[in-house]
Formats: structure tokens, sequence, C-alpha cells
């Protein structure tokens, strides 16, 4: 039997890409793939190895070293643990200091010509929800669908700093948490290679004012009617 088609969803921070990957996933039977968890573990793996970011040949060779691996969990919806050479990082790869360098790494080509392959081998045959920031443009351009999913950045902001306070982590001011996203914004629209931008193909859904659940109800059944699924 054929695989079922791939699902692209690309968009920037905050946007709701995890949530919605996640939960569309386990409703389609669809492996889950969080590619900006790769992007997040290599860059924890170059700064734990205290690699200098800024030079090209070290971090390729280092990247080129790591086995990065998602482990599902029990129950369907639940994101997935990351081991990077067998180590647990599920927690650390959202540390404030990997966030702060994850696009100067993602950057590199070298960087994003290995995790990339690693990402299409695992979409080879098909079945898989995939997020990132290049999936429907460079990772999966053949994707049966592609989601471009957005919101202003005052809305994306309010939402990552609404969880912070929810996980008891009131440190970061709102102002301070929508300029560092901005700034992320900008470096990933803005490299070289494979830079951030929607696929021409990618369906828009602005997300300010929907609820995560519209969200995901709307995805499924864009899925459901162009592939004729139950
Ligand atoms: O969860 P959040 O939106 O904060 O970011 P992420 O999806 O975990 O991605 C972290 C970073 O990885 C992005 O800001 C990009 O620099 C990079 N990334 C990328 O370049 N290409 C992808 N396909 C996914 C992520
Ligand atoms: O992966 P990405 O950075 O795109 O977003 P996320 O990590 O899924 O975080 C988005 C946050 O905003 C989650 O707490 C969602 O529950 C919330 N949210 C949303 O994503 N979409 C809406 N329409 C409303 C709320």
């Amino acid at each position: 039997d054929a695989c079922p088609p791939i699902l692209a969803i690309d968009g920037p921070a905050g946007a709701g890409k995890s949530t919605v990957t996640r939960q569309a996933a386990a409703a389609l039977g669809l492996l889950y793939l969080d590619t900006g968890a790769m992007y997040r573990a290599a860059t924890w793996w170059l700064m734990t190895a205290k690699v200098n970011l800024g030079d090209p040949i070290a971090v390729a060779e280092t990247i080129s070293q790591c086995r990065i691996e998602f482990v599902p969990q029990s129950q369907p919806g639940l994101a997935p643990k990351v081991f990077i050479n067998g180590q647990d990082i599920t927690q650390a790869i959202r540390a404030p200091a990997v966030t702060a360098h994850v696009s100067q790494v993602a950057a590199q080509p070298a960087v994003r010509k290995i995790l990339v392959k690693q990402q299409q081998l695992l979409g080879q045959n098909g079945g898989v929800a995939a997020e990132g920031r290049d999936i429907g443009t460079h990772v999966f351009p053949q994707a049966g669908l592609k989601i471009f999913l957005t919101a202003s950045v005052e809305e994306r902001a309010k939402r990552r700093w609404q969880e912070l306070q929810a996980q008891g982590n009131p440190d970061i001011s709102l102002a301070q948490l929508q300029a560092d996203i901005s700034q992320r914004d900008y470096a990933d629209q803005h490299r070289a290679y494979a830079p951030f931008r929607p696929a021409p193909d990618a369906i828009e859904i602005v997300t300010d004012q929907l609820s995560i659940e519209a969200v995901i109800a709307e995805i499924i059944r864009l899925y459901q009617v162009r592939f004729s699924v139950p």
C-alpha cells in the first residue's frame, strides 16, 4: 500500500505549528516531524561541545557526527522526546541560550544539507506531517498539502509569554520576547541559503482570531477533502 501524502506546515515562531502539526498527525495517522527540534538539537550539541558557531568547517564536522532521534510518547499528541547521540535533550533544546543561537546555526548550508537529508529519509515513502521553515520549499516540495501558518508578531509573542507564565517562568517581559521573535524571524527570512518563505502553492492560515482547536480542525478537513480520506 502507498503511504499517505505528506502534510507540510511552515510558519514563524509562535504561529502554532508544533501544537497543530502534532494533533493533525495523530488524527490523520501520519508521523510527526519537528524539524525545528533538529536545528535546536544541533545547536545544543555545538554549544555543549564549545564549538565556535562562526566557524562553518568546525560546525559541519561536528554536526556530521550527530545522531538525532525522536522517541514517540505513549500518549498520541504528546511531543516526542528528542535524543542526540543517546542523550535525552528534550528540555535542554528549549533553553533561551539555544533559542538565541539557533538561527545562526540554521543559516549554515552544511548544517541544512545534513539535517534536510535526514528529514527526507524519514519521509521518503510519504506518511509524515512535518513542520518547520522550509518544508514546502525545500524538504518536501512534492508534499500533497502545504500550509503556511502565521499570526501577527504581537499575537505570537503573547502566546509564548503566556506559555512561559504557565510554566512558572515570569522573568522575561512581553516586549523582550517580541523583540527576540522579530529578530529570529528576520534572520530566518534573510539568510542566503534556503531562506524562510511560504511555498507558492501553500494555503495561508492567519490564526490571530482563531482558536487552536479551530486551526487543527481546518487543517484536518483540508487534508481529508483533498485526499478523500474518511
Ligand atoms: O518553536 P519555534 O517556532 O520557536 O522554533 P522552531 O520551530 O523550534 O525552530 C527554531 C529555529 O530553527 C528557527 O528559528 C530557524 O532558525 C530554524 N529552523 C530552520 O531554519 N528550518 C526549519 N525547517 C526549522 C527550523
Ligand atoms: O510551533 P510554533 O512555534 O509555531 O507554535 P507553538 O509552539 O505550537 O505555540 C503556540 C502557542 O499558541 C501554543 O500555546 C498554542 O496553544 C497557542 N495558540 C496557537 O498556537 N494557535 C491559536 N490559534 C491559538 C493559540
